[in-house]
């Protein structure tokens, strides 16, 4: 269990405590102020953030990299699998014992479930898992819940329905730990074969949270604050017809919205693929950018974090 982020690894979503998070929420938003402010943050300045993405990225690696400049730290970055030595053959745990001969901080994506675990394990510098298989997303799970708490104003009492494919998607997997430590009211709402993992809804269930798991994304709508859609994730198929089949389950458009019959918040770790159309984002619920943007500050946080700098919240 965490209780102060210094020199720590961020692996999984259930590995922080209540007050964590509260730090880390605090955290980010003095530097959501500072950026408005346009202050210069120089409390990384001379410290080097490694980027290793065996997996496509858009978000999470840009975020983590002007994360890291905003607070005067250098970047390198793996690039692409194929420009590097993974393409030779190369181990993970030689590459990242040879990047933390370099960087201060790595942060790693791969399609190995435990991989991100498997890295820190080899190196003495924090690794931050920015997506493992179809394990853990926690960085994400940690801009989620800041969204969360500023689009509703609170984390107590919450209504949330997650949609889409829970089976595969590592963001649910890591924002259910992390919102049941509110004791959050949650809705999972797939396919039958894409529910959320059984390891994963008897622990919540363990911890005393009300889980309906359902079909039907209206009700859940109906009965939620939020809803927190995510993408099937097709490169998890081994039988790409199985996903031909399932793509499409769930879609917010503007008829759907309509139908219900009160206001919901909207959240896409993105990227989208169908699941939401673009008339949508219009709408006044629709939070999805504002919480890639949140992924700067929050990420500011937990660098600054594990290279143990505080600030004055
Ligand atoms: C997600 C991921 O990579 O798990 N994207 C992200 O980090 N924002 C979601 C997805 O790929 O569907």
């Amino acid at each position: 269990m965490t209780t102060s982020l210094k020199g720590n690894d961020i692996l999984h979503g259930n590995q922080f405590l209540k007050k964590d998070i509260d730090a880390i929420l605090k955290t980010a938003s003095y530097f959501e102020k500072a950026l408005k402010r346009k202050d210069q943050i120089p409390l990384l300045k001379g410290k080097i953030l490694a980027t290793l993405f065996y997996e496509p990225s858009t978000r999470t690696r840009l975020s983590f990299e002007t994360a890291m400049q905003r607070l005067g730290g250098g970047v390198v970055s793996m690039g692409s699998v194929e420009s590097s030595s993974v393409a030779k053959g190369e181990s993970l745990t030689d590459t990242v014992r040879t990047v933390a001969q370099y960087a201060d901080i790595i942060v790693i994506r791969h399609p190995k479930t435990g991989s991100a675990k498997e890295a820190a394990d080899a190196v003495p510098i924090p690794v931050l898992n920015a997506g493992d298989g179809a394990g853990q997303h926690p960085t994400q799970a940690l801009l989620d819940i800041y969204t969360i708490k500023k689009e509703l104003g609170s984390l107590n009492n919450l209504k949330i329905a997650l949609a889409g494919d829970l089976k595969n998607g590592r963001t649910v997997h890591a924002l259910v730990e992390v919102l049941s430590l509110f004791g959050a009211k949650l809705y999972l709402v797939s396919p039958d074969i894409l529910r959320m993992p059984e390891e994963i809804t008897s622990r919540l269930r363990g911890k005393g949270m009300e889980v309906t798991e359902t079909t039907d994304l209206k009700q859940a709508c109906q009965n939620s604050d939020l809803v927190y859609m995510t993408r099937i994730q097709k490169e998890r198929f081994t039988d790409l017809s199985e996903y031909e089949k399932l793509k499409g389950s769930y879609v917010i458009n503007e008829d759907f919205l309509k139908q219900l019959n009160k206001k919901i918040v909207i959240l896409h770790p993105l990227p989208r693929v169908d699941e939401i159309s673009p008339a949508v984002d219009e709408y006044s619920g629709a939070a999805y950018f504002r919480q890639v943007r949140n992924g700067v500050y929050v990420r500011m946080a937990l660098l600054a974090m594990v290279m143990g700098k505080t600030v004055k919240t």
